[in-house]
């Protein structure tokens, strides 16, 4: 009778044992995100809002990804509201959200010529600035926001898109040009490197892959560095969409970004399935059908695969890739360039699954 209950148990340990094994193998498998298939590689990133983070949203963030970026909330706009008045709470929450979870955090952005306060280039009066008050007003943004998370985040996009689009243009026509001239710029990577000396500083911009708007983006880079100013990177956006970046793009302007000696960081990659076009405009009859068919999930099944065998081949230059949005569920490009047309740009569908393309990523 010991002996019957001896094997009975033995068979029992050794059932359970087995069925352990296989539901720890097999909830590895299921745990496994972006982050640990590419860990040999470059951090995945991406970027969130305050509210996400308290979402189902946050567990898939958890599981896929070891970087963070803030949407909007470390935006001059929003996390300085007024001149003497700063808005903390969404930025903290964020960077305490990247702390708790072991993730890495870039900070986004410390100058821009959008989501900028009204406040910024104008006097009590409503007049213009000069160039000295509008330096200084941007030295003590720099100053306060990069003190404030020094040690905590540790890549700034220091500028935003200050190129032009305009062929016959270098530098984009904004305020901050208009009254400081091109000085604004090496100025802000000053600002930001005495407040912060060790985060890695990155000039950030979009389209970087048309010839044209990227020998102007190394131009400024490259003269940049010359001149000893401290900047360490280049943030490649990476909207890109169904039918761009060819592989022949994409392949040069990480080789010629690359050679510049500076760090590349594909900062807000997300690929549209409609044809790229860059700027806003009117609803039109033919945009309603924003269905996910499989032919523009097809497509953009390709570029991001052509996308992210470049990034691989590229690991020696590259050393982050941050999604711009989590999932399908919401992106910017909902309202871009469409108001309200429905867009799926991302790896993961409005249920928060991964879609197809997500093996197309993981699998190498
Ligand atoms: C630019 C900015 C981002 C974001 C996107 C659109 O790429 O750098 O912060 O605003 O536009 O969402």
């Amino acid at each position: 009778m010991k002996k019957i209950v001896c094997y009975v148990v033995w068979i029992a340990a050794a059932l359970l044992n087995g069925c352990g094994q296989q539901t720890s193998s097999s909830l590895e498998e299921e745990e496994k995100g972006l982050k640990d298939y590419y860990s040999d590689y470059f951090p995945i990133g991406v970027a969130v809002s305050p509210r996400a983070l308290k979402t189902d949203e946050a567990e898939l963030i958890k599981r896929e990804f070891n970087s963070i970026t803030a949407e909007n909330a470390m935006k001059m706009g929003p996390i300085h509201p007024k001149e003497n008045e700063y808005f903390w709470a969404d930025a903290d929450s964020i960077v305490a959200f990247a702390e708790r979870n072991n993730m890495k955090m870039r900070g986004h952005t410390l100058c821009w010529h959008n989501q900028t306060p009204d406040w910024m280039f104008v006097d009590a009066q409503g007049d213009t600035v000069s160039k000295e008050v509008l330096l200084r007003r941007l030295k003590d943004h720099i100053t306060s926001v990069a003190s404030r998370y020094k040690g905590k985040i540790y890549a700034w996009d220091v500028v935003n898109e200050v190129i032009s689009d305009q062929a016959d243009e270098f530098y984009r026509q904004s305020a901050w040009y208009k009254i400081c001239g091109e000085d604004y710029i090496a100025e802000a990577f000053r600002y930001a490197h005495e407040a912060d000396p060790q985060a890695l500083l990155f000039y950030n911009d979009y389209n970087e892959i048309d010839s044209l708007k990227r020998s102007k983006i190394l131009k400024m880079v490259t003269d940049l560095k010359t001149e000893g100013v401290p900047i360490h990177g280049i943030g490649l956006q990476g909207h890109w969409a169904i039918n761009e970046p060819s592989q022949e793009q994409l392949e040069q302007t990480l080789s010629d970004f690359a050679e510049t000696g500076l760090e590349l960081q594909i900062t807000e990659l997300d690929i549209s399935v409609y044809p790229k076009e860059h700027s806003a405009r009117e609803r039109r009859p033919e945009d309603e059908n924003d269905e996910f068919t499989a032919e523009k999930e097809q497509k953009q099944r390709e570029v991001y695969d052509m996308c992210f065998t470049l990034f691989r081949k590229h690991q020696e230059d590259i050393s982050s890739v941050t999604f711009w949005n989590i999932s399908d569920r919401g992106s910017w490009l909902d309202n871009f360039p469409v108001r309200g047309r429905k867009d799926y740009p991302l790896l993961f569908d409005q249920n928060l699954e991964p879609k197809e393309v997500y093996q197309d990523v993981v699998d190498f």
